[in-house]
């Protein structure tokens, strides 16, 4: 955070100062007064359970030396009209005073996180970084990061969500970014948009936003992420898988001779304009490879080497947390947690890293719904439950009502023998594997967010006695 007054942050805000305006905010912005901390500014945002005005108090007691708000408060304070508008403007000013500091936007519907993570964990090594923890990607979050950086941040590699057109767009305006990465277009959210092509127009307006001397970085396995090259004033460098593109034409950045090991994680030959390497990630699935040759794409564009890339892809471990962690019990039956999110692309690569998990025992999956998908959102789940019948699991758990088209999907392949049931909620789940598994099963647990199920993951994999 570069250290600003009350009375800069008014002017910047547009807000109404109350307090002292000599008074300096030195130290992190945030929106959970929980992590309020000394020399901070304490945002106040109207949420579903709680509404942050009620907590400015206890932010200030905890050493926040204000609170950004949208009504009054017994405390120092800015008044706005908009706390996301007011965040965005101070975000822009913090860039606009950083001209030093690279700015990479990462999106796409899955990895995201996973390749923002890994890009960190690289351009590390190079300078000062600020990325955010977990998912910060939307008009909160993203903000919320960029504040966090000062004179001496080098890079800046963020996530960029959008649940509807503009959204993007907007973040690039708060940090307009040099480089920027397209993932996949997929069905995050796509029940929101209306279809994939609207997904693909707004994962887009980063394309659109790069100048025309920084890099657009795109996934060639993925035919509407290619198609954005159309849209780019910006250089495009391509990453890619090389079986996938090789008879269409070679990403430029490709992961070669994929193979995974007994828990799932994946070896490749990393191949560069420079040369190739090999990697091993600690990550687990093969889904994990395009995200990880995405970073290495784009910390190549940073300025790192080829035999810095590979060593740091070697060494970056899961640092955001419930995405395939996948613990081995003492009694040998394996728990896959992937419940922070869920949508049928990462679904799939789930079931896929479940079948190559369970090659010598028995899979089963505990699956609760999948959200955001609008009208197929019950022809996704049908679809779901079939892929998982098709990857022959011993068992599938639909956890929920809403999840239970999965089986109906499941009973669609008639070859299939597992056994299929649907409970109310977690605890029910975990009561219906109980004295089942034995040595080399493997459980897989996932579901959108508002399920969660990581709870059912933990208690499965003895990391919790109960919840
Ligand atoms: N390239 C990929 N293809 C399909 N699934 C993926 C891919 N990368 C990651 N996943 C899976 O998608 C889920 C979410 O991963 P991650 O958190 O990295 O994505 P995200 O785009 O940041 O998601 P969110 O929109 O929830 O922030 C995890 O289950 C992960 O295993
Ligand atoms: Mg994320």
């Amino acid at each position: 955070m570069i250290p600003l007054t009350l009375a800069q942050i008014a002017e910047i805000t547009g807000g109404q100062l109350h307090g002292d305006p000599s008074a300096v905010v030195t130290g992190e912005v945030v929106i959970d007064s929980r992590r309020a901390g000394r020399g901070g500014l304490f945002a106040a945002v109207a949420g579903e359970r709680a509404d942050g005005h009620d907590f400015a108090s206890a932010a200030v007691a905890a050493g926040a030396v204000a609170v950004l708000a949208t009504r009054p408060v017994p405390v120092p304070s800015v008044l706005v009209t908009d706390v996301p508008a007011a965040l965005a403007a101070l975000a822009r000013f913090v860039i606009d005073a950083l001209p030093a500091a690279a700015i990479a936007g990462i999106t796409g519907s899955s990895g995201k996180t996973t390749t923002k993570d890994l890009t960190a964990q690289l351009v590390e090594r190079l300078g000062p970084t600020i990325a955010p923890a977990g998912s910060f990607n939307n008009e909160f979050g993203h903000p919320l990061t960029v504040l966090r950086a000062d004179a001496a941040t080098r890079y800046l590699i963020l996530e960029l969500s959008a649940r509807g057109p503009g959204h993007i767009a907007h973040l690039c305006r708060v940090a307009p970014p040099r480089y920027g990465v397209v993932l996949n277009v997929g069905h995050a959210h796509a029940g929101e948009f209306g279809g994939l092509d609207q997904v693909a127009r707004a994962k887009g307006e980063l394309v659109e936003a790069l100048p025309a001397d920084g890099v657009a970085i795109l996934n060639a396995d993925d035919p509407r992420v290619l198609a954005m090259a159309a849209r780019a004033a910006a250089r495009v460098v391509t990453f890619g898988l090389d079986d996938r593109t090789a008879q269409i034409r070679a990403a430029e950045i490709r992961a070669a001779g994929v193979r995974l090991d007994e828990l799932g994680r994946p070896s490749f030959t990393l191949l560069t304009p420079e040369g190739q390497a090999g990697v091993t990630l600690r990550l687990h699935g093969a889904h994990s490879v395009p995200d990880a040759v995405a970073a290495a794409a784009l910390a190549r564009e940073l300025g790192m080497g080829l035999a810095d890339i590979a060593d740091g892809l070697c060494a970056a471990v899961a640092r955001s947390r419930w995405r395939m962690e996948v613990r081995r019990r003492e009694d040998g039956v394996t728990v896959v947690n992937d419940a922070y999110n869920a949508n049928p692309e990462s679904v799939r690569a789930a079931l896929d890293a479940l079948r190559h998990l369970a090659q010598d025992g028995r899979g089963f999956a505990i699956l609760g719904h999948m959200a955001e998908l609008g009208d197929t959102s019950r022809a996704s789940h049908e679809d779901i439950g079939e892929f998982a019948a098709q990857s022959e699991l011993a068992g599938l758990i639909a956890v929920g009502e809403e999840a239970e088209p999965i089986l109906a999907g499941a009973r669609r392949v008639r070859s299939w023998t597992g056994e299929a049931l649907a409970v109310p909620d977690g605890t029910a789940a975990l009561d219906a594997l109980a004295n089942q598994l034995k040595p080399g099963d493997v459980v897989l647990v996932k579901a959108s967010r508002a399920a969660h199920l990581e709870g059912v993951a933990a208690v499965l994999a003895g990391e919790e006695a109960d919840r």
